[in-house]
């Protein structure tokens, strides 16, 4: 209950159940703190736009959703009366806007043409919009220079490179990530080696790794096909297993090394080597060249067949799956992408490849 005393002993008087209400003054750091806090709030007030005044009624198009948006006029605030945004300034509404939008119904608009687009005022949005405009004025200008180089002048101007390198990252995760991995360095698969994508990271190149035959990879796509038994019907699994072991055990480790006139240099002392070599001669030097180095460091860029003198496979190096290959042959495409993507951006992502780390410099004779 609540007693009304003679208040002389630091309290209000008031009295609950024995709790009683005193007069001592908030410490003082609450009351700065009080004070700061108003102060804040008022300046705040004055800078930034604040009462809703309803004195017009603006619409504007919000650029992402691409909905029509009405604002009610605020408060400009100092940032608004000072103009410190300038985007908004270079876009006024024009009759045939206006025009379009009372067409669809929104009869009450109050706007005229001539009328800014966006809120006369300092807002978030139209700080944001300025923002996106200076950058895109800055990228627009690298563009331009972008369209005019070619892939190699790019690459040699590191102001450009690094521009087209940070363009070209989501470019490529929406459109190549999918089969060469968000890094660009594909995918051997363990279970279904057919369903592999070759690392574009490494120096170890199927069509050529200098900008021009990497544009021509990504405008035309690849269809390479390693045939079943190299094409010859004649080969025994007997054969399979010598030439798969000659590839596994052979070549890939340095212990078997032909030079171009396809002699063993190295390893003919190995009888398995030696019949192998012959069958291999026969029937794969065509496609993987005499010196078992694969088309493109012969010369050949355009069959994509495989390097077996180093350690990096497209399918996958266990002595089974280079036995199944061989056997059952594989086929694999690249997706053209000419016509989807323009050449300005086949371009850059020529780029991006190249400069993944295994880019390869134009051969003298190219
Ligand atoms: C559907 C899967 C897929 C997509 C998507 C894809 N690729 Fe490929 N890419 C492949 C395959 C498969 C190969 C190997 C072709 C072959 O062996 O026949 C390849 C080969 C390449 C090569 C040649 C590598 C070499 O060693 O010569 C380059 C370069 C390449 N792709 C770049 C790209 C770029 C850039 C994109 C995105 C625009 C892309 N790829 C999208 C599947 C794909
Ligand atoms: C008509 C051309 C051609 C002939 C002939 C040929 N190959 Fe191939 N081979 C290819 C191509 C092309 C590829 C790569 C396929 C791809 O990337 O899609 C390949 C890939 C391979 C691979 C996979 C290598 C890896 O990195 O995973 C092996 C193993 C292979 N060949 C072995 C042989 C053997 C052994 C012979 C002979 C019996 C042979 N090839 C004959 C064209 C040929």
């Amino acid at each position: 209950m609540s007693d009304h005393n003679a208040p002389n002993d630091g309290s209000t008087g008031h009295e609950w159940d024995g709790i009683r209400e005193l007069t001592n003054k908030p410490p003082t750091w609450w009351a700065w703190g009080f004070y700061a806090g108003l102060t804040f709030v008022t300046c705040y007030y004055i800078i930034y736009p604040s009462t809703p005044m309803n004195n017009k009624v603006q619409a504007f198009v919000n650029g992402i959703t691409g909905q029509e948006v009405f604002v009610h006029g605020h408060t400009k605030g100092i940032m608004g009366l000072l103009h410190i945004n300038d985007y908004y300034e270079g876009e006024n509404w024009t009759q045939a806007e206006i025009d379009n939008l009372k067409a669809k119904g929104y009869n009450e608009l109050k706007i005229k043409a001539g009328d800014r687009k966006y809120l006369d005022a300092w807002t978030a949005v139209n700080e944001m919009r300025d923002d996106v405009h200076e950058i895109e004025s800055v990228r627009a200008k690298y563009m331009e220079k972008v369209k005019t180089m070619t892939a190699d002048e790019i690459i040699a101007d590191d102001e450009m490179r690094q521009f087209v390198l940070g363009r070209t990252r989501v470019i490529f995760g929406d459109n190549c990530a999918a089969c060469h991995q968000s890094g660009g360095q594909g995918v051997l698969n363990k279970t279904d080696p057919g369903n592999s994508f070759p690392n574009l990271t490494d120096d170890d190149w199927l069509f050529g790794g200098w900008t021009d035959k990497i544009i021509e990879t990504i405008t035309d796509g690849r269809q390479a096909e390693m045939p079943a038994k190299g094409g010859n019907e004649d080969l025994t699994s007997a054969d399979i297993d010598k030439l798969a072991t000659f590839i596994h055990d052979g070549l890939s480790t340095g212990d078997a090394v032909l030079n171009d006139d396809g002699e063993l240099v190295k390893g003919a002392d190995n009888p398995t080597f030696a019949a192998a070599n012959e069958l291999f001669q026969e029937t794969c030097a065509a496609c993987h060249s005499a010196n078992g180095k694969g088309a493109n460091l012969n010369g050949d860029y355009d069959t994509g067949s495989a390097n077996f003198t180093d350690t990096i496979w497209r399918f996958g190096g266990s002595l089974a799956t280079i036995k199944q290959t061989i056997t059952e042959g594989r086929k694999s495409e690249m997706p053209t992408w000419g016509g989807r993507l323009d050449p300005t951006t086949i371009k850059m992502l020529a780029v991006r490849v190249h400069e993944f780390g295994g880019g390869q410099p134009k051969p003298a004779d190219e």
